[in-house]
């Protein structure tokens, strides 16, 4: 099959590969189209076949439930078998925008887009020409992310590419996204919402709305009892090629103390990336170095750690050191990211 690669203007919405790319869903044909949090790999939400042919194309394991988008809030009572008054202030306070909740789904959505289970998984994204593309699809797309399984999330049209060319009919290209992580997921069927992972919206953001939240205890943790409950989230995901370790404490003992170790490596012949920042980055001695942003600027962190991820694969890393970060607000989800693509590796130095 031959990908279809259609650059959309940044920001003005090109009506006419909209509706063709509409038109290959509901012929049950796979569209990757951008939104806020990172590119996604759509199909007819409603169409068994479509969800099949999702997993196929991602190389996704079928027990992993896909996310339902929608365009308009009116669009959400038939796929869901109630409401809970918590979906409806958090809808009022934050979509279109990335936020996920997961509710007890209508008979409409078919078991292959939620990977067996009962419930569904449902996004309005704040993109224009997402929503535009999902209303000329009939209003229901499923889609992960437009990664290749265990890839980091593609937050360029070129990664999709590089990752789905030959097994999706079109790519909707709009350039780098705007956040750069997946939307937050909140669990909406228990008595308590539970959050299942982290991201833009923070679970101080959700607190202010929903009062009580609690957030999975694997989110930076790896708990040996604990299973997650998305189940996306327990298989190793956003993995870099490379061996990546995350080294926290005193800045200046942790520049000290991966320079170290990446000359040794380096003497041995090893490739050493380090993932520094602005203020730090300087500092260090390696093969390539990339700096994330300016530490305080956690928009900037989540927007450009995925796409550095990517660049060391391209570069062929073989061993990545990197700064930790700040875990509270956006940090939440930028090292639960990070922290998955390590492999929970983590060097704490003293
Ligand atoms: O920002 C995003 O959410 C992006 C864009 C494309 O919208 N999508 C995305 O989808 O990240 P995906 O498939 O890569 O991640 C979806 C996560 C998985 O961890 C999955 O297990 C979880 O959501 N999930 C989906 N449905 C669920 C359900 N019914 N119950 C629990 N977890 C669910
Ligand atoms: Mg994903």
């Amino acid at each position: 099959m031959e990908t279809r690669w259609i650059r959309l203007q940044k920001g003005n919405t090109d009506l006419k590969a909209i509706r063709e790319a509409g038109e290959i869903i509901r012929r049950g044909g796979l569209v990757a189209f951008p939104t806020e949090t990172v590119y996604g790999l759509g199909g007819d939400a409603l169409n068994p076949a479509s969800s099949n042919k999702i997993y196929a194309a991602k190389g996704r394991p079928s027990d992993n439930p896909l996310i339902v988008h929608i365009c308009r809030w009116e669009d959400l009572p038939p796929i869901v078998k109630e409401i809970p008054p918590q979906a409806k202030a958090l809808a009022d306070a934050f979509w279109p925008g990335p936020l996920t909740m997961i509710f007890q789904k209508s008979d409409l959505v078919p078991k292959e887009t939620t990977g067996g289970l009962s419930t569904v998984a449902v996004r309005y994204p704040d993109h224009k020409q997402a929503l535009e593309f999902i209303k000329a699809a009939g209003g229901y797309i499923a889609a992960p992310s437009a990664n290749t399984s265990g890839r980091p999330s593609p937050t360029e049209g070129k990664y999709v590419y590089e990752d789905l060319s030959g097994k999706i009919e079109m790519l909707l290209d709009d350039g780098l996204v705007s956040i750069g992580l997946e939307s937050t997921i909140v669990d909406l069927t228990e008595e308590i919402p539970v959050i299942l992972r982290p991201g833009y919206i923070t679970e101080e953001m959700l607190q202010r709305v929903l009062g009580e939240v609690c957030a999975d205890p694997t989110i930076l943790h790896v708990a040996a009892d604990a299973a997650p409950k998305a189940p996306g989230m327990k298989y190793r995901h956003y993995a870099p090629k490379g061996d990546l370790t995350i080294v926290t404490g005193q800045m200046e003992t942790v520049v000290s103390k991966v320079n170290a170790l990446s000359g040794q490596a380096m003497e041995q012949g090893v490739k050493v990336g380090i993932i520094g920042t602005d203020e730090t980055i300087s500092s260090y001695q390696a093969d390539v170095k990339k700096s994330v942003g300016k530490r305080t600027d956690e928009a900037a962190i989540a927007r450009r750690l995925y796409q550095i991820l990517r660049e060391f694969d391209d570069e062929n890393v073989q061993l990545i050191y990197s700064e930790a970060f700040d875990d509270t607000g956006i940090g939440q989800a930028i090292m639960n990211r990070l922290l998955k693509a390590a492999g929970h590796k983590v060097l704490t130095v003293t």
